[in-house]
This record gives C-alpha cells, sequence and structure tokens, in this order.
C-alpha cells in the first residue's frame, strides 16, 4: 500500500470527497439559497481533469473516494467518470468508490453505479413527510427518492440514510424515521446542522445528538460500537432491532481529531478542512503542466495547509464558527 498522506497534525488522508458539480435539482433550506447563481460551465474542470486529480491522490495513498456535488447524478455524463474511477478499484489502488446523493436520479443510475463497483450509497433524507419533504427541499419529491432508493436496493446497493436533525422538523419522527430503516434494512445517521450557507433559522434549528441519543436509550437499549466506515460518524447498535445508527457530531463532540480527508471542489479548489475557508487552488496547477509529479508537489503541499478544525459553535446562544460557503459548494 502506498504511503499515505500525511498532515501537520499527524493525521493519515486517505478520504477525498469530490464534488462534480455545484448543481442541484433540489434547493434544500441548510445547503443553499433559493436562488443560486451557479458556475458557468468553462469552470468546470472536465471528467477528464477530474480523473487526472483524483488518480493523482490515489496515487498519494487515498484508499477512498466519494463523489458529491450539488447533486452529482445530475452532471452530464457523471458515469464515465465512475467508470473511470472503477480501474482503481480494480487494480486495488482504492477501497471504496461511492457517492452521497438526494436519491433523485438513483432509479436512472444504480444499476450502472453497481457494475462499476459502488457497494454502497448515502443518501440524504430528512423526512417520511411528503409536505415536510417539499419544505424542506423546496423543490423535492419524496416519492422519486423512494423509488430512487429501492431501485438502488434492487440493485444491490446498501444504503445509508442520511437525516439532518432538525429541531421542531423531524424531531416528532425519530422513531418514525427509525422503524423504516429497520424494516427496509438500510443504515441511518444523525447530523447535526452546521453553521453554513445562509444562516437564517440555524441556532432555532440545531437538535444536538446527544438529546436524540437520550431519546432513543428511552426506547432501546444501545450499544456503542467500534466499527468506522472511514467517515466521521460514530455508530450504535439498536439492541431490539439490530439495526446501526451513526451519529455525526460536528457541535456536541467534535471528531477533528480523527480527521482522514480533504474535499475537491468542482472547480479544482482544495478544501483542507469543511469548517475553515482556505483552499488552494489545483486547476492552475493542472491546467499549466501535463506533469503529474507538478500535480502531487502541489496536493503535498495543500494537505500540509489542513488547519487543525474547524470553529462551529452555537453555546451561548448564538452562532460562531459559521462559513459564507453554501454546503453545496464543498459537497458536506
Ligand atoms: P461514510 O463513508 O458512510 O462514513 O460517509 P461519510 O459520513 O463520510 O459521508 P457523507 O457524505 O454521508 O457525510 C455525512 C455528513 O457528514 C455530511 O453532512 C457531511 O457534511 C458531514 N461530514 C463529512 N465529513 C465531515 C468533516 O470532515 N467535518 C464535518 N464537520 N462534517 C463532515
Ligand atoms: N449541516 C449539516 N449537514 C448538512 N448537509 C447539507 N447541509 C448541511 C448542514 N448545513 C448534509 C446533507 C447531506 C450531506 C452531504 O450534507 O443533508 O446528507
Ligand atoms: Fe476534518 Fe475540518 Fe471536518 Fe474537522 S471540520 S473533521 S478537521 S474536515
Amino acid at each position: 500500500m502506498t504511503a499515505p498522506l500525511i498532515d501537520p497534525f499527524a493525521r493519515a488522508i486517505r478520504y477525498l470527497r469530490v464534488s462534480v458539480t455545484d448543481r442541484c435539482d433540489f434547493r434544500c433550506t441548510y445547503c443553499m439559497a433559493e436562488h443560486m447563481t451557479f458556475l458557468p460551465k468553462a469552470d468546470l474542470l472536465t471528467l477528464e481533469e477530474l480523473d487526472r486529480l483524483c488518480s493523482a491522490f490515489i496515487g498519494l495513498g487515498l484508499r477512498k473516494l466519494r463523489v458529491t456535488g450539488g447533486e452529482p447524478l445530475v452532471r452530464r455524463g457523471i458515469l464515465t467518470f465512475f467508470q473511470a474511477m472503477a480501474r482503481h478499484l480494480e487494480s486495488g489502488a482504492l477501497d471504496e468508490l461511492t457517492l452521497t446523493t438526494n436519491g433523485s436520479q438513483l432509479a436512472r443510475f444504480a444499476d450502472d453505479l453497481a457494475a462499476c463497483g459502488v457497494r454502497r450509497v448515502n443518501v440524504s433524507l430528512d423526512t417520511l413527510d411528503p409536505a415536510k419533504f417539499a419544505a424542506i427541499t423546496r423543490w423535492g419529491r419524496l416519492d422519486q427518492v423512494l423509488e430512487g432508493i429501492a431501485a438502488a436496493r434492487a440493485a444491490g446497493l446498501r444504503i445509508k440514510i442520511n437525516a439532518v436533525a432538525l429541531k421542531g422538523v423531524n424531531e416528532e419522527e425519530l422513531f418514525t424515521l427509525t422503524d423504516w430503516c429497520a424494516r427496509e434494512g438500510h443504515d441511518l445517521t444523525f447530523i447535526e446542522v452546521m453553521p453554513m450557507g445562509d444562516m437564517a433559522d440555524r441556532l432555532d434549528q440545531y437538535w444536538p445528538l446527544t438529546d436524540l441519543r437520550a431519546r432513543l436509550a428511552a426506547r432501546f437499549t444501545l450499544t456503542d460500537l467500534d466499527e468506522r466506515t472511514g467517515g466521521p460518524a460514530r455508530y450504535l447498535r439498536l439492541e431490539e432491532t439490530g439495526q446501526k445508527i451513526g451519529l455525526i457530531t460536528p457541535l456536541t463532540h467534535n471528531f477533528c481529531e480523527s480527521c482522514n480527508r480533504v474535499r475537491l471542489t468542482c472547480t479544482g479548489e482544495l478544501f483542507p478542512c469543511l469548517g475553515q475557508e482556505q483552499a488552494s487552488d489545483l486547476r492552475g496547477v493542472l491546467r499549466a503542466s501535463d506533469d503529474p509529479a507538478v500535480l502531487k508537489t502541489a496536493i503535498r503541499a495543500a494537505i500540509a495547509r489542513k488547519p487543525k478544525g474547524h470553529d462551529f459553535d452555537y453555546s451561548r446562544q448564538r452562532v460562531a464558527g459559521q462559513i459564507s460557503r453554501h454546503m453545496s459548494h464543498t459537497g458536506g
């Protein structure tokens, strides 16, 4: 195995999240503004450039590649990119090729993704109530996502549902979501809402997962698991159903110490931390030289600037450490 990239805090970087488009067919309130101005096409990395960049990372010891957006499946020709990355799975250079999606296009893509070696998908779904779903996503239709999830399962993909915990929105659906995932055989992860993008209502929406966990404990016997998926979630098992629940707790329990990832945007900026503003331009490097060695040097330099962690904080009844960049810019 190739030696990993190591950041200034001795963390091994093995996980790249690559956002292939800033566009999305939804407008989730905590992720995007309703009226977004999207990037002009010429600014985007071509699929071939994305391949060059991701392959350079893999050559530097990266083991896990997650495709994100915006909504990754609305990028034209995206299957070509998955097909190209499949060669790194086949060679054994990559352990996992996967994606985070809103599910809207899964019915169309599930079989092809499975054929590329994708084994599981994370689908963002905060509610099973069609009206609430429409309110959160502004433009989404719950039916379409449920059809997508069914198609993914039929294609043999394992599914993890990502639900952002939203006070007063999906609070009373905790057990509805949990029961549904148990019945369907999906994993389920809850995420604390992070202060990124438009901050209106954010503090009111924040539902700490310490509270969510206590509510689960009132009904189930919880066992903490050591198991990790390479992402930030900590897992627990509900003994009565045997199902696995993930908790992503940037606010109540900081996990930056064990961070193993960086993110690349669709314009080739490398963000070494989700919760900080600084980024390195790799597109310029890519377009200035064909030499993979030059690119690798630029990647190492970018990793050398990875900060210690985020400064998100809602204590003292106000939002701190917020980032004006929308979540859709880096794909989470
Ligand atoms: P697994 O491979 O299943 O572990 O997925 P993952 O959790 O790595 O990826 P996913 O795209 O499902 O991310 C779930 C949530 O975790 C998203 O809301 C991300 O924004 C958040 N997240 C992922 N990485 C980080 C991180 O480094 N820092 C913070 N603060 N949040 C993160
Ligand atoms: N806080 C927490 N999670 C968010 N996501 C989008 N915006 C936010 C936010 N402000 C989630 C999406 C998706 C993942 C990629 O990021 O719901 O599951
Ligand atoms: Fe890593 Fe930054 Fe996320 Fe912390 S906030 S886990 S350092 S990317």
